[in-house]
């Protein structure tokens, strides 16, 4: 398929990242993205922080500082109660005031099946995105939030989970990625990405293969949810995780001593997921500590990047 473009276009269709980057002028470039989608959590208060936190992620992986959003609903008005959209729209409007983003319109549609998200508009300057594309041999790969919330979340649905670690979980997914890209933003940093649907390694294969590059992954320093871990070993695993694993198995070395609790985990679908990024060797401990000291208690750092250039990741 041939899609339309233009000289103006800095990340287009041609190739997969984590928003489109259009040059507005020599200082300035728009970053546009849009994400929605069903409740991932019974709330709706918090159904709509989550998804509003996950629609601006993708401006702050790309470097970028979001600044309009506009409302994506849809909704089956004949069986719930208008209350509930009004709940999930509040949660989105809390989000995006904490991000200082601007609201400015929207579109509703009546639909059997709930879903709620933004489309999103952010500004960086043209020398400054972060794709992830650009991972350099011998950067450090660190990542912000633990794993595990796409796991979590098949637990509660099971009603398996306790009270606080479903409030717990629903927080971390709530979270912005904003703090860790400010922090990120005085920092050498070669690439970057947030971690979703496609869990850390389906992620990570992206930034590899992006960058023509090889990983190694210390699976012991990976942040995880402890209970995920718990439920992954009595096999509460999202139908996500194993469609991600067999999607990128080829481009994985396993080191035999990997728990497969563990391996599920790094396949585990995420929502609202942190910033994996790619830092300069000697800027990475500072990295962490910075990240630590505003909060992200469990940012780690969890591997390097090789110069091989087979495009593997190898985890050890
Ligand atoms: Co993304
Ligand atoms: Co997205
Ligand atoms: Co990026």
């Amino acid at each position: 398929m041939v899609f339309p473009t233009d000289g103006n276009v800095l990340v287009g269709l041609d190739r997969a990242d984590d928003a489109g980057v259009y040059k507005v002028s020599d200082d300035l470039a728009l970053i546009q993205t849009v994400d929605f989608f069903t409740p991932i959590v019974d709330d709706p208060y918090m159904f709509g922080q989550i998804a509003a936190a996950n629609a601006l992620s993708d401006v702050y992986a790309m470097g970028g500082i979001p600044k309009t959003a506009m409302n994506l609903v849809a909704f089956p008005v004949k069986d719930m109660d208008l209350s509930v959209l009004r709940r999930i729209i509040q949660g989105g409007i809390d989000k995006m005031t904490e991000a200082e983003v601007v609201l400015m319109g929207g579109h509703s549609i009546e639909d059997k099946e709930l879903k709620y998200g933004l489309s999103v508009t952010g500004f960086v300057h043209p020398d400054r995105v972060l794709t992830k594309q650009d991972l350099r041999p011998g950067d450090r790969l660190v990542l912000t939030k633990p794993l595990g919330t796409g796991i979590v979340n098949t637990a509660i649905k099971a009603g398996m989970a306790s009270a606080g670690l479903t409030e717990t979980v629903t927080r971390l997914m709530a979270d912005l990625n904003r703090r860790a890209a400010e922090i990120m933003a005085r920092f050498d940093v070669s690439a970057c990405t947030d971690v979703t649907g496609f869990g850390l390694l389906g992620h990570l294969a992206e930034m590899v293969g992006g960058s023509g590059r090889s990983a190694r992954i210390f699976a012991a320093q990976i942040p995880v949810i402890q209970d995920a871990l718990t439920f992954a070993g009595m096999g509460l695993i999202p139908a996500g995780a194993y469609k991600n694993r067999e999607f990128r198995a080829a481009m994985v070395d396993m080191a035999p001593n990997v728990e497969r609790a563990v391996q599920d985990i790094l396949f585990d679908p995420q929502t609202s997921g942190g910033l994996l990024i790619g830092v300069r060797e000697s800027q990475a401990e500072a990295l962490v500590a910075e990240l630590q000291a505003a909060g992200m208690a469990e940012a780690a750092l969890i591997g390097e990047v090789l110069d091989d250039p087979d495009e593997k990741i190898r985890l050890v």
